[in-house]
């Protein structure tokens, strides 16, 4: 077959999508993917993929880059280095975060970060809105004129000092979010029983980082999702609880999504292939595994395994949020800090890719089919990125990772690309690799090179979607008191 307007052709490797693997040549003009058979011919370049996958570059929903974050600095990457990183991850889209701090306006947040990743991007990015100042001129003039603008999706916390929202402020975003047809995301877990744990275990001279495990006891994770949960079915809107860490949560949203409500949820790989055993390392070290919720343990890893195989977890996304292990980042407050003065988070946009497809395609959980779910074609529905992103199909952009499904690669820290100085999962072999990035039909990542420029990722301007549309039966079936009609709020 010649299709002569074809400019490059990925010849001859394994195509997967969320329902099939099948052998063919993809074949891309411009910035999209034109064709999809066999013999295909006509092209001025063309790549051999024999042996290997030709897979859509991942899509990580979850990242903190270059963000002023819950403990009051900035991440250690710049856009350059992290979406660098998570090119040569095989993630060719991003959803990284716009902050708004308390006093901030929204409107200069998504400004400053515009700038930011238009100066620094090499993959494509969009915003998830934080709101930690939900002021009446938020909520009423800047959030429904910035969703009109492409950013079709809020985040809130629950919990940290700085930026966790009471149960009012979440109605009011949650209703905000409805309006405006927005995706709404959180971090949930119980801001008092955190802290009341926090406060007794330092008391008592407990303030190595494996303390920080405890203060966030599981029940904080599952008190706060059903929380959330009452409050997002009160008013009828859809909502993503991000990183997922223990049984009883998974179990919650198994609940929820059973009585037909739009609960979707995501887990992480720190929750798939660590333990809370993992902090427990010498003097300070372990501040290097420390994020939020915790690691937790084998059983809830295999909760975790199975709620991903059912569906009631639908994403595993990164929640990148990279600290040096220095005065800048996880020492600022000195070289033996205790827990509490720890920043949360670790790098992990780079190998979010390999840990799964080493886990779910070498090892055999789950499969192929079900790792392009889960870390693209799924994100990219959620929140409305698909048919553009997140599948190997005619018409969506040339968004490809080619996959050589043999290659074993140690992870060390030297290899890294973002600017966090040390990744978590040093030491550990993977099977399979990707070995070729497309980022809209240019080859970004070829080997270990990367041939893509700073400012060249789009932002992705998109609307809440699908996703994000209130049911409309929930206000009035869970609600008869306020069966007035859903005007009434
Ligand atoms: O520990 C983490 N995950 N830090 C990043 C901020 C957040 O909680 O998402
Ligand atoms: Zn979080
Ligand atoms: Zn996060």
């Amino acid at each position: 077959m010649t299709d002569p307007a074809c400019d490059l052709i990925i010849r001859g490797g394994r195509v997967a999508t969320v329902s099939d693997v099948f052998e063919a040549d993809v074949g891309i003009s411009g910035e999209t993917i034109t064709a999809i058979g066999r013999g295909l011919s006509g092209a001025k370049r063309e790549i051999d993929a024999r042996g290997k996958f030709v897979l859509p570059g991942g899509v990580d929903t979850h990242c903190h880059i270059e963000q002023l974050s819950a403990a009051g600095i900035v991440n250690a990457d710049t856009f350059e280095s992290a979406t660098t990183s998570a090119a040569f991850g095989g993630t060719t889209s991003v959803i990284s975060f716009a902050a708004q701090h308390v006093g901030m306006s929204l409107p200069q947040v998504l400004e400053d970060y515009h700038a930011l990743a238009r100066k620094g991007a090499v993959i494509d990015y969009a915003f998830h809105m934080i709101i930690a100042d939900p002021t009446k001129e938020t909520l009423e003039r800047d959030l429904p004129a910035m969703i009109k603008q492409g950013h079709g999706s809020i985040k809130i916390f629950m919990t940290y000092d700085r930026l966790r929202m009471d149960d009012e402020q979440l109605l009011d975003i949650l209703i905000a979010a409805r309006d405006g047809g927005a995706m709404f995301c959180a971090h949930a877990e119980n801001h008092g029983i955190i802290s009341w744990m926090v406060k007794r275990l330092l008391a008592r001279g407990y303030t190595d980082p494996k303390y920080h495990a405890i203060s966030h006891a599981r029940i904080s994770e599952a008190e706060a999702f059903n929380r959330l949960i009452g409050m997002a079915a009160l008013v009828d809107q859809p909502i993503m609880i991000f990183h997922v860490s223990t049984a009883e949560g998974a179990k919650v949203i198994r609940q929820a999504r059973g009585e037909g409500l739009k609960v979707f949820a995501e887990t992480c790989p720190q929750y798939l292939f660590m333990t809370a055993q993992d902090l427990d390392k010498p003097g300070i070290e372990g501040a290097k595994w420390m994020c939020s919720p915790p690691q937790r343990g084998a059983a809830d890893q295999e909760a975790l395994w199975q709620a991903l195989s059912l569906g009631d977890l639908q994403t595993v996304s990164s929640d990148h949020a990279p600290y040096r292990f220095d005065e800048t980042g996880k020492l600022r407050a000195g070289p033996n800090p205790n827990f509490k003065q720890i920043a949360n988070g670790l790098p992990g946009l780079e190998l979010r890719l390999p840990l799964l497809f080493d886990a779910m395609v070498s090892k055999g959980k789950l499969g192929l089919e079900k790792f392009v779910e889960i870390t693209a074609t799924t994100p990219a529905k959620i929140y409305n990125l698909h048919p553009r992103k997140g599948s190997v199909a005619i018409g969506a952009d040339a968004d490809i990772a080619i996959w050589d499904p043999q290659r074993r690669v140690t992870v060390s820290d030297a290899m890294m690309h973002d600017l966090a100085g040390y990744t978590p999962f040093a030491g550990r072999e993977l099977q399979g690799w990707p070995v070729m990035v497309l980022s809209r039909g240019r080859v970004i990542v070829d080997d270990d090179k990367l041939s893509a420029t700073p400012g060249s990722g789009r932002f992705l301007a998109r609307s809440g979607g699908e996703a994000a549309k209130p049911t409309g039966r929930l206000v009035a079936e869970m609600n008869p008191e306020l069966n007035f009609g859903a005007k009434l709020l």
